[in-house]
């Protein structure tokens, strides 16, 4: 292990160009649950009952019951090593930083420029108007919460199962994701699409994962680094 850090640190001290993608499991150090390991939230929570249109059409309030609950969770946690050290090195040589996650504790530790694949908890948006803003309620008054502007009913600013990536956001991490020379996959699972399509071997970039466990996504990865990304990284880029 030892070994491939050393290697992983030079790795990373000599990429000009890096892109991280980052899933829940940067957030779980942070006490957020993960999604599929064990306690995760589809292990207790069916997403077809929550976390698609159909779900919130059927039942808005049951979706925003969930929804809130996560809030609170989150709203009481904080970014930990892992998300810090992935500020540090983006302010020390630049990074592209892709997430799936929702939770918005990388724009708390610090990160900037992030491109969020699957919205983001802390948004909320119109389904009549489309009006999109940033609410930070820990508790609604009334479920579903009103738009701020024309009082029709908002839902959260998040991608559901079924719906489309914001165009926009994923043009431009494809982009990023084409132009790296590292690429590093850290606490996702990669079985999301089309997030896990970026995750590629090419020619001129190095994919690096770090995570505690074997992925869909190891196969691709020409160094893989097994163990708690708020352990890993702070190792990877202190000076
Ligand atoms: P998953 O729950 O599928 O995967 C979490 C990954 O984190 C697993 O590979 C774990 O081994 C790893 N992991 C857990 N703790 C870790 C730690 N401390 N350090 C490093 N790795 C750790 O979560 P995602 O891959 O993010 O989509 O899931 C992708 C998408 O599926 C989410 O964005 C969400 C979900 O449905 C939407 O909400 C649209």
């Amino acid at each position: 292990m030892q070994q491939h850090l050393q290697q992983a640190r030079q790795l990373i001290a000599d990429a000009r160009r890096v892109v991280a993608l980052t899933g829940a499991g940067i957030s779980a150090e942070s006490g957020i649950r993960t999604f599929r390991d064990p306690g995760g939230l589809w292990r207790n929570f069916r997403p077809e009952d929550l976390a698609t249109p159909e779900a919130f059409k059927r039942d808005p309030v049951t979706v925003w019951e969930w929804y809130q609950w996560r809030r609170q969770l989150i709203a009481a946690a904080s970014p930990n090593a892992g998300h810090l050290a992935l500020v540090r090195l983006q302010q020390r040589q630049g990074l592209t930083l892709i997430t799936q996650n929702v939770d918005g504790l990388h724009d708390r530790a610090g990160s900037t420029g992030i491109l969020k694949l699957h919205g983001d908890i802390w948004t909320l948006r119109c389904t009549a108007c489309g009006h999109a803003w940033h609410d930070e309620t820990h508790t609604f008054a009334a479920l579903p919460p009103p738009c701020e502007r024309c009082g029709a009913m908002a839902r959260p600013g998040v991608v559901w199962f079924g719906e489309a990536l914001p165009e926009v956001v994923f043009r431009q991490a494809a982009e990023a994701a084409a132009a790296a020379d590292l690429f590093l996959v850290i606490g996702t699972s990669a079985v999301v699409f089309p997030a896990a399509s970026l995750i590629r071997q090419r020619k001129n970039c190095t994919v690096m994962e770090i995570n505690i466990e074997r992925t869909a996504a190891t196969s691709n990865a020409d160094l893989a680094l097994r163990g708690p990304a708020g352990e890993i990284l702070p190792q990877l880029v202190m000076d």
